[in-house]
């Protein structure tokens, strides 16, 4: 299983104070040095969100981290033409289509593929014509990934959020539908990644609870981690948790 390290969080305390000032030979932490970090603890690939607001990856960190680093690179964004010409612009391994709303924190809810699917049909064709493989964020239901399906996603990463979130009885629940929508996937032939929410204490019941796991998107836990033990580490502790869980 593959561990997808998500840096936006280095971007938004970049942003807390040079946001007016990126420019700045001050300017503070740098997005390159956290993805060199997260390639030295062993990540397979980096993430990271260019939000329509640029709230915190701006379009140069993307740039950068594109041409100096080595992993795959992810970009999540929102079906918009600006960021369908800028995915194109800057041809990442990989694209997440994210629902994207202004005032929430972070990626609240999955995309409603059913809903927008005349949307997402041409913007998925033109990425993956371009050679761009997309990746479609949806709540664990089998009618989101049947309608991944049908707009030929060579994969989705499903929503961990609201299993994240929840304990007992409801986290229970929401295992069974990752599980079951990552089957039906797995039948359709799609790719199954998930993401939002993964840590340190909820990993093992999720990995031992969906058989099916291609790669983990993890952001918010590896940079907390890190505070306490810096990147490299925090994400070699994360692979090597990861490792454990799936050995033989
Ligand atoms: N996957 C997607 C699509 C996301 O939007 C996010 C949050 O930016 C993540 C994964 C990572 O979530 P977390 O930061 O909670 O690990």
């Amino acid at each position: 299983m593959l561990l997808g390290v998500n840096i936006d969080h280095v971007a938004t305390l970049r942003q807390a104070r040079y946001a007016t000032m990126l420019d700045s030979f001050n300017a503070e932490p740098s997005v390159l040095e956290a993805a060199y970090a997260a390639q030295r603890g062993g990540a397979d690939s980096i993430t990271l969100h260019v939000r329509g607001d640029r709230r915190h990856m701006q379009d140069a960190d993307a740039l950068l981290i594109r041409e100096k680093v080595q992993l795959p690179l992810n970009l999540e964004m929102g079906n918009t033409p600006e960021m369908v010409n800028f995915a194109l612009k800057l041809k990442p391994d990989y694209v997440c289509m994210v629902p994207e709303k202004r005032e929430e924190i972070t990626t609240e809810g999955g995309l409603d593929a059913v809903f927008y699917e005349k949307e997402l049909a041409p913007s998925i064709e033109k990425m993956t014509a371009a050679g761009i493989k997309v990746s479609l964020f949806i709540d664990p239901e089998i009618v989101q990934v049947e309608a991944a399906a049908r707009l030929k996603a060579p994969m989705i990463e499903l929503h961990t959020g609201c299993y994240a979130n929840h304990e007992g009885e409801l986290r229970a629940k929401e295992l069974e539908r990752l599980r079951m929508a990552a089957e039906r996937a797995v039948e359709l032939g799609i790719q199954v990644n998930a993401g939002h929410g993964i840590n340190f204490q909820n990993l093992a019941q999720l990995v031992e609870g969906i058989p099916f796991l291609y790669e983990l998107n993890i952001g918010h836990t590896l940079i907390s981690h890190a505070i306490f033990v810096g990147l490299e580490q925090s994400v070699r502790d994360m692979k090597c948790a990861m490792s454990e869980l799936t050995k033989a």
